[in-house]
């Protein structure tokens, strides 16, 4: 999350080695977006930082979000499906008004986050791709290390200001109380390693009893997309429970609740943005949080922002229907 321009997507670019943002209209991210990182991926960067860090989850799914301020609704949409945030802020501009609006979703959902602090390339003289950024610090002359103390001191006041305590990820002593700051270049990929180490280190130390698979179904319709020779589509974040193909289905439409069946279920290859046209990996069945692209009958009318839900054995399909909302 983090306003508009503060290098979201760009990050992303970094750790897929993709170049989605270059192909956004205007550079701006307009749909929420969807990553799977799986376990072989991150391990690579976590042991830049630390080579015995034991990684223990299958793999991460990130989400992306605009910046800009009209999609506030996708703000709150794709932040109310996470775990965990990542907040950018780029250290030339300090806080923004999407920053201040995003700290507020985040606080609101008591959600727990890192900071990305970033493009610090922009005060570095050696830059080297993907090190981790003690590494990268330690490189600069005492000139360029000042001037990056500098504008992190301003960051931090300005978060103090905001009742928020932070440090450096590597000086935080207590990660309850101080929310960690990652230093991170989305050019150069500095920092982003330890971004990514962090990440899992949180999920793996304070969350792990949060992040047990739930059965239940939690799985929000993002985006509605006509594809050639798929017809309408939608696009859903899974954050819980489990989609086959063949199960029934109800989600809302815009003239009332929509009632089909699954006809293919589609994710993109792991490493790969959702909201990219790509080859896609067809699946019998998905447990597992993913962005997923849902193929069936008659979902011209299906309305993003929806919770979709599956109808059990034991549903009653008109209770079903009964509770599909907009969200
Ligand atoms: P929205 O999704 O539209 O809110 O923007 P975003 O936060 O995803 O930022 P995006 O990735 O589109 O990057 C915005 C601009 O900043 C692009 O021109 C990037 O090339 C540039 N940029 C992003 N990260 C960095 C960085 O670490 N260093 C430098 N120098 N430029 C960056
Ligand atoms: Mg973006
Ligand atoms: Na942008």
């Amino acid at each position: 999350m983090g306003h508009v321009d503060t290098g979201k997507t760009k990050l992303l670019d970094k750790i897929r080695r993709t170049n989605v943002q270059e192909g956004e209209a205007g550079g701006i991210t307009q749909q929420i977006g969807a990553t799977f990182f799986p376990d072989i991926a991150l391990q690579e960067q976590t042991k830049k930082v630390d080579p015995n860090f034991d990684l223990e989850v299958p793999g991460i799914m990130v989400i992306d979000t605009p910046g800009h301020e009209s999609f506030n609704n996708l703000r709150k949409r794709g932040s109310s499906l996470c775990d965990l945030a990542i907040l950018v802020i780029d250290i030339m501009h300090g806080l923004e008004p999407q920053t201040v609006e995003s700290l507020e979703l985040l606080k609101k959902r008591k959600c727990p986050f890192v900071i990305a602090l970033n493009k610090i390339d922009v005060c570095y003289q050696n830059s080297k791709t993907y090190t981790c950024v003690r590494e990268a610090l330690d490189r600069q002359e005492q000139f360029v290390r000042d001037e990056f103390r500098q504008r992190y001191d301003k960051v931090v006041l300005q978060l103090n200001e905001l009742g928020l305590n932070v440090a450096l990820y590597w000086e935080n002593d207590d990660y309850r109380r101080n929310i960690s700051i990652v230093p991170t270049s989305a050019l150069t990929g500095e920092g982003v390693p330890d971004l990514l180490y962090m990440l899992l280190y949180l999920a793996q130390t304070l969350m792990a009893s949060k992040l047990e698979v739930e059965e239940e179904l939690q799985c929000t319709v993002i985006e509605v997309k006509t594809i050639e020779g798929l017809g309408t589509t939608i696009d859903v974040i899974l954050v819980n429970g489990t989609l086959r193909e063949g199960d029934q289905i109800v989600l809302a439409g815009m003239d009332g609740p929509i009632v089909t069946t699954i006809r293919a279920l589609l994710t993109p290859q792991p490493m790969k943005e959702m909201r990219v046209k790509n080859e896609y990996v067809h699946h019998a069945m998905i447990n597992q949080s993913m962005g997923v692209k849902i193929c069936a009958p008659g979902l011209d009318q299906a309305v993003a922002g929806t919770e979709l839900q599956v109808v059990g054995p034991d549903d009653d399909l008109e209770e079903l229907k009964d509770r599909t909302t907009w969200t």
